[in-house]
């Protein structure tokens, strides 16, 4: 199966990884559901009034988040099986989660004789505030950078990750090496959200990091799960291809979109801090 690139398809990432040939890609970006749609009719466009939250309050309940834990691993064995064989040894796998998927996903990359790099903590510190008061405020996530090949030739940018600082990002020094805790908003530039808005967007300055130190110019990276485009807006950006696969009609069309516009030069950054957070994730393991 030959898939056009730079563009989102609208396929299941399993099988249609399965059609890419071994070894092509450079640097896989994958955020899969977390798992997290627990329970009932819930939605997360703010619509549902929630008793005992204070008012309208939401949670992702999608579909694609809602898995029985086991069948959850097995979906997990299956997409990371494919992921590992179409990764360059020269490439890197950076999958993000929460405490609710990443255990498993640890535990199936080591399964699968894939070695993790890192574990990085993607510190948010504008999280939104625990609202029971039963638990602490949930302020960050976990990205796990692995890599398949048999000597650790994976392309890590060394030189560029102690030179990389940002006014935001209270804990990277210039000409510091870059530690394992970043501390990256979770603000979105309002162009990021002014072709819809998906309910677990990132912002692209959390990928745009990943890709200075671990893509290639000119390669090629991969979004298993593409939602809203913001892997692909990173990649774009830093001048790499990229193919994306997406379940969700509305999603592939809206993360097109973005992504026409980005090539189009119609997208202007506009500062982060501009925007509200769209927090999804800290929503929907307050309660
Ligand atoms: C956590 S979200 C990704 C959000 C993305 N990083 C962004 O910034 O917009 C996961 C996405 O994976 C999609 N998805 C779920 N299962 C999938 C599958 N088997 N193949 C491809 N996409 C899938 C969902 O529809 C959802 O949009």
């Amino acid at each position: 199966m030959n898939f056009q690139k730079n563009l989102i398809h609208h396929q299941d990432c399993i099988e249609a990884i399965a059609g890419l040939p071994d070894q092509s890609v450079d640097l896989v970006l994958a955020d899969p559901p977390y798992n997290l749609g627990k329970g009932n009719a819930w939605k997360w466009d703010n619509s549902a009034p929630l008793p005992g939250m204070g008012g309208n309050w939401n949670k992702a309940m999608e579909a694609w988040d809602d898995m029985p834990l086991f069948d959850y691993f097995k979906f997990t064995l299956l997409w990371l099986s494919q992921v590992k064989r179409v990764t360059k040894p020269t490439g890197s796998m950076w999958i993000c989660g929460t405490y609710h998927n990443i255990g498993i996903i640890n535990f199936t990359l080591q399964l699968l004789e894939i070695e993790i790099v890192n574990e990085v903590v993607w510190f948010k510190r504008n999280s939104f505030p625990n609202l029971s008061g039963r638990r602490l405020t949930a302020s960050h996530e976990t990205l796990l950078w692995a890599h398949s090949g048999k000597k650790r030739k994976y392309h890590f940018d060394y030189e560029k990750s102690k030179r990389i600082t940002a006014p935001w990002d209270m804990l990277k020094m210039d000409g510091k090496q870059m530690r394992t805790v970043w501390d990256i908003p979770n603000n979105k530039a309002r162009e990021e959200l002014s072709h819809g808005r998906h309910p677990t967007q990132k912002p692209v300055r959390l990928f745009s990091r990943i890709i200075d130190i671990c893509g290639k110019p000119q390669g090629l990276m991969l979004a298993p799960f593409a939602g809203s485009g913001t892997e692909c807006v990173a990649a774009w950006r830093a001048g790499m291809s990229y193919i994306g696969f997406e379940t969700d009609p509305a999603f592939v069309n809206m993360a097109n979109q973005r992504l026409d516009a980005e090539k189009n030069g119609l997208n202007l950054t506009l500062p982060a801090d501009a925007t509200e957070t769209e927090d999804h994730e800290d929503r929907a393991i307050d309660v």
